[in-house]
Order: structure tokens, then C-alpha cells, then sequence
């Protein structure tokens, strides 16, 4: 039995500590928040994820798994003095007004946590920082620290999917460590050897590097899908089917191509801004990233203007959301769509209801001046266009029919392309989708032209009069 000491009890440290508490290891997680801390004792969660709470209720009861505020001595001393571990799992959120990560719950906890360390201890960044910021750690308690103790500092980034953070955890694609010190990385390598998974060892930058490079490569392929679903509805062509047919291809694989209103969360727009802002800082030109962070939020505005469009303007027109969470089985209202779609439509004059399964309380904090309903089909009444906004499971066979005869007019914009543009068209909707573009056969042109003349005949797209 390991003794493990997990700073910061939110999304990433709450996983990682109970989930080594699992694998038998005696864990201590430590917050400055006391209020979270007696909720998580009472086994109360302060997030929703699924399993969560059941695994933190059982390791409790073994003894494998405490939690402590981080009050005085006494509880630092009982945390860390005989810790081998020590993960440093604190927010490093985007700074207010600039891109840049901010550092500052991981310098205090650096220097709060230096002077009670174990000799020998390992201390594992599992925060996402920027590159460098492990050397800057070390640095830190180096300052504080007991002059006789030793450490090592090594970089273990999490690659946890929010809603099903256990089995990521668990089930991991590969184990990420990087230090200057291999034997440090080499033991912490042991604390997921039960896991059977691959665990790449390589230097403290390199593992910093994969984290950012791997979440913008993931954000690229997401907004590259929504570029093309884009041309796909300009010309007449399917967005799913098209990533169906590329994800054949072993090369290309097929996740991730799921175009959608863009990706939210608090890591892919957090990270990938991080990365173009150290690449601007550093004197690198990163187009890419720029323009993977534009073509995202790009889709909040243009799913606003296809409503305004299809409604003949938004003033005084009801709007249904069909959920905010910024993705399905999380309560996480962390930079969704849902907000800046919902900002436009009220600035726009248009009222706006909506129901979530799991996050309308984070979504009040986060929305101001929309109706909070209790379903799908208390959001459809009197509305005038519902968007499905979230994949929720409970999404996937709502009863269209029963939508359509709650509205007033008859507008479904499925922005996750759930459904079929056929089915919602049959139960007499006028169907929205992302990139769902199709062309009424036959060849509607002029066999004369050449087929580019015929595009800009009909306004810029073949299939313009079926816009999607
Ligand atoms: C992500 C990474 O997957 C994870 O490895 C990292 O550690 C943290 O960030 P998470 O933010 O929980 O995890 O969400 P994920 O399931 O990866 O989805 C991210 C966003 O992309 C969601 O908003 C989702 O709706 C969107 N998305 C995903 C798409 O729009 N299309 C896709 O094909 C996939």
C-alpha cells in the first residue's frame, strides 16, 4: 500500500485520488475549500460524474481514501509527511482577459505543500501547465522546502474524457510521465503498473508538450469536420456520411469528426489557447490553432444566424434548448455553446427556455434571463424553434410528433446531428442540422454551364433551396 497525497479535489484530483485509492493505495486528497472537503466526507460530490460517487463512498469505508482541508500543520503533517506521491491536481484555469494559463493555484499549492514533503518524494504535476512549468515547480520548493529533503518532480498529464473519467482512468490509451529524474518517473510508472497499459517515460517537457499537442490535435480534427460540414451544406453534400466514408481510412480513423455547434469544456478551448499563446510568446506563428479556435466559436454565431433565417428574424421568438451542459453526462457548463448561443438570442430580442438533465443549476450561475423547464416537451411549448444543443441519451428518441403539436411554429435545429433530416422533416418540421446539405433530384442546373456557373446560379449552393 502506497501512500498517495492528491492536491485539489475538482474534476482532475477527485478522479485520480479515488481512483488510486481503488487500486489500493492509501490516498489523502487536500483542499483549501473546507466546505468541499466536509461535502466530500458527508459523500457528497461536488461534480457530477458517473460512478464517482459510489467509488469515493466504498474507498472511504476501506480507510484507503481521506479527505483533508488544508487548515493548519497538523493537517499538512498528516497528509504529506510520510507521502511518497504527491499530485499537484489545482486549476490552472485561463487567465482573466489574456490567454494565458494562470499559474497561481499551482505556485501556492508549490509553496504550501514544500516545507512538510517526505524526503525522496515524487511530486507529479497532473494540472495541465505550460511548457516549463515543471521546471518552475521544482524551482519553487526548492525555496521552501526542508533544506535535507529531496524530490523530484515529474509530469503525468491526464487525458480524462469528463463523464467517463473512471474507465479513462482505468482504461487509459497510455500513461504519460516526464522528468529530469528517470528513477522518479520510474516509480511513479509502478502506481499504474495494474493497469497493464503503456506508460511512456521521456523528459518534463516532452510530457507537458503531449498534453497541449494531443487536445489541439483533438480540437483541430473537431473543427476541421465543422469547416467542411460547412461546404457540405453550401454544395449539397452530408457531413455524416463524409465522415463515415473518411473514417474507413485507418489513417484518419473516424473519431472526432463528429460536427456539432463546436467544442467546449474546460480543456480544449483552455489548451489550445495556451498553446498558440506560447507559441506567440516564444515567436512562433501558429495559423493553425488561431484558426481552429475561429472556426469553433464561429459555429455559436452561425447556428444563431441559420435560426434568424429560418424564423425571418429572432425578435419576440420563443427559443427551446434542448440541453447547455457542454456535453452529455456532465453538469460542466465550462465554456458550452449553450452560453454564447443563448447570449445572442436574448440580445436578439428573443426568449429563451431550456432543460438540461444534469446542469441547469451551473447553467444559472453561467445564463441569465432564460426559463429553466423540467423536459423536452415543457421547453417545446408555444416555441417557436427547439435546438438540440447537448447529445443527451434522452435526447436521441424524443416523440417529434408530440414536439411539434406543443409549438408554435415548427423550427428543429438538431445541432448534434442526432436525428435523421428526414424523420424530423416527416413529423412536419422545417429541419436545421449541422452540414446536412442534400439536392431534390434530378440535376435541377443548366447542363450547358459549366458546374461552377450552376453553383453560383443558385446562390452559392447547389442545394440552397434545401438548405439544411
Ligand atoms: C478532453 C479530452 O478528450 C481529454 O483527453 C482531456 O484530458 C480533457 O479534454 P473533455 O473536455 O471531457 O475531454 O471532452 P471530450 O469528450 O473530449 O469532448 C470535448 C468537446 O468536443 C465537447 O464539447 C464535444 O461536444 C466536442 N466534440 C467532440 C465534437 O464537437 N465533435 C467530436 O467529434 C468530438
Amino acid at each position: 500500500m502506497r501512500r498517495i497525497c492528491v492536491v485539489g479535489t475538482g474534476y482532475v484530483g477527485l478522479t485520480t485520488g479515488t481512483c488510486f485509492a481503488e487500486l489500493g493505495n492509501h490516498v489523502t486528497c487536500l483542499d483549501i475549500d473546507s466546505a468541499k472537503i466536509e461535502s466530500l466526507r458527508r459523500g457528497e460530490m461536488p461534480i457530477y460524474e458517473p460512478g464517482l460517487a459510489e467509488l469515493v463512498l466504498d474507498n472511504q469505508a476501506r480507510g484507503r481514501l481521506n479527505f483533508l482541508a488544508e487548515r493548519d500543520t497538523a493537517a499538512y503533517n498528516a497528509a504529506l509527511a510520510e507521502a511518497e506521491f504527491v499530485f499537484i491536481a489545482v486549476s490552472t484555469p485561463t487567465r482573466e482577459g489574456s490567454d494565458r494559463a494562470d499559474l497561481r493555484a499551482v505556485r501556492s499549492c508549490a509553496e504550501r505543500i514544500a516545507p512538510h514533503l517526505s524526503d525522496g518524494v515524487a511530486i507529479i504535476n497532473k494540472s495541465t501547465v505550460p511548457i516549463g512549468a515543471g521546471d518552475w515547480v521544482a524551482a519553487i520548493v526548492d525555496r521552501y522546502k526542508k533544506p535535507e529533503s529531496r524530490f523530484a518532480v515529474v509530469s503525468n498529464p491526464e487525458f480524462l474524457r469528463e463523464g467517463s473519467a473512471l474507465h479513462d482512468f482505468m482504461q487509459p490509451d497510455r500513461v504519460v510521465l516526464g522528468s529530469t529524474n528517470r528513477e522518479a518517473a520510474e516509480r511513479v510508472a509502478q502506481l499504474y503498473l495494474t493497469l497493464r497499459c503503456r506508460v511512456m517515460v521521456t523528459d518534463l517537457r516532452t510530457a507537458e508538450m503531449i498534453k497541449y499537442a494531443s487536445n489541439a490535435f483533438l480540437a483541430t480534427s473537431i473543427s476541421f469536420i465543422n469547416e467542411i460540414a460547412q461546404i457540405c451544406e453550401r454544395l449539397g453534400a452530408d457531413v455524416k456520411e463524409v465522415a463515415a466514408g473518411m473514417g474507413y481510412d485507418k489513417r484518419i480513423a473516424g473519431a472526432f469528426l463528429e460536427a456539432g455547434l463546436g467544442f467546449g469544456g474546460s480543456c480544449f478551448p483552455k489548451d489550445v489557447k495556451a498553446l498558440a499563446h506560447m507559441a506567440d510568446f516564444s515567436g512562433c506563428h501558429p495559423q493553425l490553432l488561431r484558426a481552429v479556435l475561429d472556426i469553433n466559436y464561429d459555429q455559436r454565431s452561425r447556428a444563431v444566424a441559420k435560426l434568424r433565417q429560418a424564423l425571418g428574424g429572432l425578435a419576440g421568438k420563443h427559443i427551446g434548448l434542448l440541453g447547455l451542459a457542454f456535453k452529455p453526462n456532465t453538469d460542466d457548463m465550462r465554456e458550452a455553446p449553450s452560453i454564447d448561443i443563448s447570449r445572442q438570442l436574448l440580445a436578439e430580442g428573443a426568449t429563451v427556455a431550456a432543460y438540461d438533465p444534469q446542469a441547469a443549476e451551473n447553467a444559472r450561475l453561467s445564463i441569465q434571463g432564460i426559463q429553466y423547464r423540467s423536459d423536452p416537451y415543457d421547453v417545446a411549448q408555444d416555441a417557436d424553434a427547439l435546438v438540440l444543443v447537448t447529445e443527451w441519451r434522452e435526447f436521441r428518441a424524443l416523440d417529434l410528433r408530440r414536439l411539434r403539436h406543443a409549438m408554435r411554429s415548427a423550427v428543429f435545429f438538431d445541432g448534434r446531428n442526432l436525428y435523421e433530416p428526414e424523420d424530423v422533416r416527416a413529423a412536419g418540421f422545417t429541419y436545421l442540422g449541422i452540414g446536412r446539405g442534400y439536392v431534390p433530384e434530378p440535376f435541377a442546373g443548366d447542363i450547358d454551364q459549366e458546374l461552377y456557373l450552376v453553383h453560383e446560379a443558385n446562390g452559392a449552393g447547389a442545394s440552397a433551396a434545401a438548405a439544411p
